[in-house]
């Protein structure tokens, strides 16, 4: 078909118009445009012409040149419009529609066997009491009748801010600011928290470490309430198979003394490696809560008496679930973290 460059302009462009997609468009323009397209023969024409028309011809076919164009770049941005309305349309994102699950973190064992603790004990009447862990040597020392140059005060090297003040070294100071507070017996508290003491860093110690300290005063406790309250907790927390036991021991603080010791719970009290054939495994201290204790804590001992504990949280994570270096719990290792 030959075409006058006036026709060809009409005809493509309602072919521009019509397309219905790039791939469509970009049909015309190489039909238009092309090596042997229908504007490109054109133009290839010009040189063939009499001299005299010429310019006039090249004038008039670079006008509808342009023109084309212009339809051209005008209907692909059109064409774009559509495709992205359609795509919003069709693909949309649904900003309601529930992502895929994040992993959760979960409880430090720490704070799961501190919690653990407390819910033990808060089902037999007890109450958390907290205390400060900056202290003052009046209550971390002194009102625990550990008296200035008392020997056993080199158990608890501590860090000192001023001659008065400390980071405490244990929870008991917290048995004085319970009894000061509370006033009246009886008293059931058990006071968790972080300690401090001048020690290096090893599989079985570290310079800060978490106690849980008891306190129970009342009339006539003996060292029977005091075990039997110790083995409902150790049964509750390691299960009902384990046993205990108290050894004699000092401290300053209760009389008279004992070490706790659970049975172990690999070899299940028969001696083994990890107990050191022992079949037993320390768990801290306790006793009855000396007399002069009592009255530093504004309490009548004439009246009142009772028992008191002091474990270490770790040592008892250690226990439940036989982790044999202390410093696990603080080097923040997903990999020993996730397993509790
Ligand atoms: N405060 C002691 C310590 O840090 C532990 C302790 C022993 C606490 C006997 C007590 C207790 O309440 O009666 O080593």
């Amino acid at each position: 078909m030959i075409h006058g460059p006036e026709q060809l302009l009409n005809d493509y462009k309602s072919q521009i118009a019509a397309t219905r997609d790039e791939k469509e468009l970009e049909q015309v323009r190489v039909a238009l445009f092309g090596n042997s397209g229908a504007m490109t023969n054109l133009i290839k024409e010009i040189p063939g012409l009499p001299k005299e028309e010429r310019s006039d011809r090249g004038r008039l076919l670079n006008g509808i040149k342009q023109q084309l164009e212009g339809a051209i770049a005008a209907r692909l941005g059109e064409l774009r419009v559509e495709r992205l309305a359609d795509i919003v349309e069709t693909e949309a994102i649904d900003i309601t529609f529930p992502g895929p699950p994040l992993g959760q973190g979960h409880l430090h064992v720490l704070t799961q066997v501190r919690r653990q603790i407390e819910t033990v004990l808060e089902s037999l009447g007890y109450q958390v009491e907290l205390g400060p862990e900056v202290e003052t040597e009046w209550y971390n020392f002194e009102a625990l009748n550990l008296t200035a140059g008392h020997p056993a005060r080199e158990n608890w090297d501590s860090f000192y801010f001023t001659p008065e003040l400390l980071l405490r070294a244990h929870t008991s100071p917290v048995q004085i600011r319970a009894m000061q507070r509370i006033k009246e017996p009886p008293i059931y508290i058990i006071t968790p928290g972080r300690c401090y003491r001048r020690d290096a860093p090893e599989a079985t110690r570290l310079p800060y470490f978490s106690q849980v300290e008891g306190l129970a005063i009342d009339r006539a406790l003996t060292v029977g309430d005091m075990k039997g309250t110790l083995l409902y907790m150790i049964q509750s927390l390691y299960g009902i198979e384990r046993k205990v036991r108290v050894r004699p021991s000092y401290f300053p603080f209760t009389e008279p003394s004992f070490e706790f010791d659970v049975t172990c719970g690999i070899c299940n009290g028969m001696g083994c490696k990890s107990c050191r054939h022992k079949g037993w495994l320390e768990v801290g201290g306790c006793g009855m809560v000396h007399p002069q204790v009592l009255r530093n804590g504004g309490i009548d001992p004439t009246e009142w008496n009772g028992y008191a504990w002091g474990f270490g949280i770790e040592r008892m994570a250690m226990l439940k679930h036989d982790v044999d270096d202390i410093r696990l719990f603080y080097e923040s290792d997903l990999r020993f973290l996730e397993q509790f």
